[in-house]
């Protein structure tokens, strides 16, 4: 139908801090699109998020991202879903098609894509902090890289081994995360250490080559106290991944080309500034 605008968003709670709006809005206003991407709170619960689901199908949504704490709804809800996010056992993004919901997982692709915009070898070593579900997408996406030992470390040495066994990887306790860190090629932070209002995290990254590349996925504040201590490295910050895995989503629903690229960032470190001082 011509001149109805696509609509798409990103649903969570909370969801106003979400940067994905800026994302999708600036694809959407470079390829003249006639289009919207709204953040969408659904309270934490299945059933709210599956009337929700329901409403925005009915007004015609092409289909939506998800964040915490729904993205195990989503890819419960879904009729049918991609590899990845059985695999991850959660969804980012779901599709509505005429007939049916499809989940899909784009942080894995998001993760891998942020580490091939550093390097071309990642190397064969890497090592991941956290074993919640941020830390399932970043194992997959280490696997995608072709990353051959992974070694995992957790508060709760539990949920790593429960992760290696599903997995195939290696896990230390988390007292020795320093020590781990000798001939590692890339370092992941997955846990919530370092974000704003959290505790900053405590490692010695003297084990590390100096051409290691290290990655922290939070992004409030963008220079985590890890990677302020990672001066002397390769960093990639939690901005590279949440721009990377914006762009099926886009690409599917608004049908436009997505390109991550520095200005896109800038307007983002801009829109951070903004709602720091409002
Ligand atoms: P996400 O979906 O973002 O991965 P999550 O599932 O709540 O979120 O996982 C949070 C991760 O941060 C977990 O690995 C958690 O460790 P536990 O499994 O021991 O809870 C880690 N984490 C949170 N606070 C921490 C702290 N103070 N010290 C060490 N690890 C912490």
């Amino acid at each position: 139908m011509k001149n109805v605008p696509i609509l798409a968003g990103v649903a969570g709670w909370p969801v106003t801090y979400s940067l994905s709006p800026v994302i999708h809005s600036t694809w959407a206003h470079r390829a003249n699109i006639n289009g919207y991407y709204i953040p969408i709170a659904i309270e934490p619960t299945e059933d709210d998020f599956r009337a929700v689901i329901a409403g925005l199908r009915k007004v015609g949504f092409a289909g939506i991202n998800v964040t915490k704490p729904h993205k195990e709804n989503a890819l419960r809800i879904a009729d049918d879903a991609s590899g990845t996010a059985k695999s991850a056992g959660a969804a980012n993004m779901l599709t509505f098609r005429e007939d049916h919901i499809y989940a899909d997982n784009s942080d894995v692709v998001g993760f891998a894509n942020a580490v091939k915009d550093h390097t071309d070898q990642p190397g064969d070593h890497g090592v991941i902090l956290g074993a919640g579900g941020a830390a399932r997408g970043v194992i997959l996406a280490l696997k995608e890289l072709g990353i051959q030992k992974i070694t995992i470390t957790n508060r709760t040495r539990e949920k790593a081994e429960a992760l290696a066994a599903e997995f195939g990887l290696a896990v230390v306790d988390w007292d020795k995360r320093s020590e781990v860190l000798d001939g590692a090629d890339l370092l992941v932070n997955t846990t919530s250490l370092g974000m704003t209002g959290q505790p900053p995290l405590e490692i010695d990254l003297s084990p590390l080559k100096s051409k290691s590349v290290i990655a922290d996925i939070v992004y409030s504040p963008l220079e985590t106290p890890l990677l302020r201590a990672a001066k002397n490295h390769h960093t990639i910050d939690g901005l590279a991944m949440l721009m990377h895995q914006a762009v099926p989503g886009f690409e599917q629903w608004f049908r436009g080309n997505a390109k991550v690229d520095e200005d896109l960032k800038n307007i983002l470190l801009k829109e951070i500034k903004r709602r720091e001082t409002t």
